[in-house]
């Protein structure tokens, strides 16, 4: 069985300015029981995806099946067994209201009775190990404490099917590890599927059954975490500055021109290079280091997700420094 379906999903925002295409036609299959990330850089169309088959936006064309059920003729039935983590934190809660009260009210709301909300509160409790943050008012809770609440509403009726649109951003990492350990619990044990959006690969690689990379409004790559680094044909070449180097933009420039270098990131001064034949151009590298009086210390190493992530996305990363 399916949790979604979803068949040439197209979606254009209109205003009378201009139109723009955010879903470009695209397909997706999620298991029962998966946790399945969607990984994409800022406006590449993740929240759109997921808030179309949430019920809470219009599609301008496609077909989707959510746990069986077509969106367009059962979204009452749909709504009933999803639960919905937006982006959007601040509006999802009461901020007079206590983070318990909050979690008390939206039950109601569900219809979950009070004894099956006290379990669900307690295992809340257990998973964040703060009891603090159920009985103060929510505008008195930090950014990452509300996140957790919010995060908390979406599984409180026990929903066959968690869309969570970047659930940890503003997340410790302790608070998001927990959160994250819930989520992994909550699919796993129960046979839940949970699908993902995030900007985090860590997260992505710790979760997800499979990943879809999309890019511009469109899947660029769907597989397990493990078989897209292995399946990535390029290898990364790190460049290490040593003390005092400095780099011109010259030298940017040289490297950007070599055939072989697919992508070059930035981070602290040092160069990351992604490159497709990795002989010619450790050589290249030196060569062109030597030219413009440096001598850094080159290393090669296999792929990750980010990479993959650069790969497919490169465009979008701005080289900074
Ligand atoms: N309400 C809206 N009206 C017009 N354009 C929108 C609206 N929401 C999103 N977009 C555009 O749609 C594209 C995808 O946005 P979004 O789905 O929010 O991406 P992501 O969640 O991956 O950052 C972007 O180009 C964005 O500017
Ligand atoms: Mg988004």
């Amino acid at each position: 069985m399916y949790a979604l379906r979803a068949q040439n999903v197209r979606k254009i925002y209109e205003s009378k300015k201009k139109k723009t295409e955010a879903l470009k036609g695209v397909d997706l299959d999620v298991k029962e029981g998966e946790i399945f990330g969607i990984l994409g850089p800022n406006g590449a169309g993740k929240t759109t995806f997921v808030k179309i088959c949430s019920t809470l936006l219009g599609k301008t064309e496609g077909v989707i099946e959510i746990l069986g059920m077509d969106i367009d003729k059962e979204e009452r039935e749909i709504r009933k067994r999803i639960g919905y983590i937006g982006q959007d934190s601040e509006r999802s809660t009461y901020a007079r209201l206590t983070g318990r009260e909050n979690l008390e009210y939206f039950s109601a709301l569900y219809n979950v009775d009070k004894e099956k909300f006290l379990e669900r509160l307690e295992k809340f409790k257990r998973t964040y190990e703060n009891d603090e943050i159920f009985e103060k008012q929510v505008m008195k809770l930090s950014g990452g404490q509300k996140q957790a609440i919010v995060v908390m509403r979406g599984f409180l009726h026990d929903p066959d099917l968690v869309f969570a649109d970047e659930i940890s951003k503003g997340l410790d990492p302790i608070a998001s590890k927990k959160i994250r350990n819930f989520v992994k619990d909550y699919a796993k044990q129960k046979g839940k599927t949970v699908i993902i959006t995030s900007q985090i690969m860590s997260e992505i690689e710790e979760l997800c059954d499979r990943v879809a990379i999309i890019d511009e409004g469109k899947f660029v790559a769907i597989d397990t975490p493990q078989d897209l680094v292995e399946d990535l044909d390029i290898e990364i070449l790190e460049v290490r500055l040593r003390p005092g180097e400095i780099v011109t933009e010259d030298f940017v420039e040289e490297l950007k021109s070599l055939k072989s270098v697919l992508n070059i990131s930035n981070e602290n001064g040092n160069y990351r290079l992604t490159i497709s034949e990795s002989t010619s151009s450790f050589q290249n590298v030196l060569d062109i280091s030597k030219k413009h009086n440096l001598n850094p210390i080159l290393s090669y190493r296999t792929g990750t997700l980010e990479d993959v992530f650069l790969k497919y996305c490169a465009k979008k990363i701005e080289l900074s420094g």
